[in-house]
């Protein structure tokens, strides 16, 4: 299956990506941690993604569309893959279809997490990720079990993320409800997109998102 999480910054992608990843299987790209990646391996593509990233506007589709197109290239996404972060805008969104389309492929299933605003902030600002497997956590709503020792890989660093500020998010806020909100019925045009409220415990979303994937599994 080929799987879109759609959701605003801090809706939870990324967390739940993380479960489809284990629970399945299945390839997970999630195009923020490639650009944070090469931002931090400084390449010619991170050099031009930082500044973009770091006020919180997406990075030019030039630039992401090639990097998506290549990643979704690989052996790893034959059988199937969960994006996380992509499309971001209908060019994006077009973009994929067309790529899709070329490998007699479709994108099988979209899940939109719902999550009001004020929530997001504070999922983003207490945000921090483990420097060794990066794990994601929250300082109150999902800390480690042992504090300061990452629950999967047992390492003791962990870091924030430089966009993870209350400023940078009200722009992100701003260029989600501007660009990524239209692609809403684009999908559901398609009759592919499942809406899920993603207000509830992580473990709860899960379930919801479990159930979808496997309903559309039997089709
Ligand atoms: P990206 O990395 O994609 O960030 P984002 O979309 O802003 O989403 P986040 O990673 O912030 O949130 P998430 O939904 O994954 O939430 P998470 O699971 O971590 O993009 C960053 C930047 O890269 C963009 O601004 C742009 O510049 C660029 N970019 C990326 N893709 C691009 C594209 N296609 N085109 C152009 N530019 C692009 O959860 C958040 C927190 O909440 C965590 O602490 C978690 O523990 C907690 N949490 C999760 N679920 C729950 C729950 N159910 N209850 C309570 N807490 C929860």
């Amino acid at each position: 299956m080929n799987i879109i999480f759609l959701g605003a910054p801090g809706a939870g992608k990324g967390t739940q990506s993380a479960y489809l990843k284990k629970q399945f299987g299945m390839a997970v790209i999630s195009t923020g941690d490639m650009l944070r990646q090469s931002v931090n391996e400084k390449t010619p593509i991170g050099i031009k993604a930082a500044t973009y990233m770091e006020e919180g506007k997406l990075v030019p589709d030039s630039i992401i569309i090639s990097m998506l197109k290549e990643r979704i290239s690989q052996p790893d996404c034959e059988t199937g893959f969960v994006l996380d972060g992509f499309p971001r805008n209908l060019k994006q969104a077009g973009e994929l279809d067309h790529m899709l389309h070329q490998k007699n492929k479709s994108i099988d299933l979209v899940i939109y997490l719902s999550v009001n605003e004020d929530d997001l902030v504070d999922r983003i600002v207490g945000r921090f990720v483990c420097d060794g497997c990066g794990k994601t956590y929250h300082e109150t709503l999902a800390p480690p079990k042992k504090e300061g020792v990452c629950d999967v890989c047992g390492h003791e660093h962990f870091s924030k993320r430089k966009d993870d500020n209350k400023e940078t998010i009200q722009a992100r806020l701003k260029e989600y409800h501007r660009l990524t909100m239209p692609i809403l019925p684009f999908y559901e045009k398609q009759g592919c997109l499942a809406k899920i409220d993603g207000m509830r415990p992580p473990n709860e979303v899960t379930h919801d998102i479990v159930k979808v994937v496997k309903e559309h599994q039997t089709c």
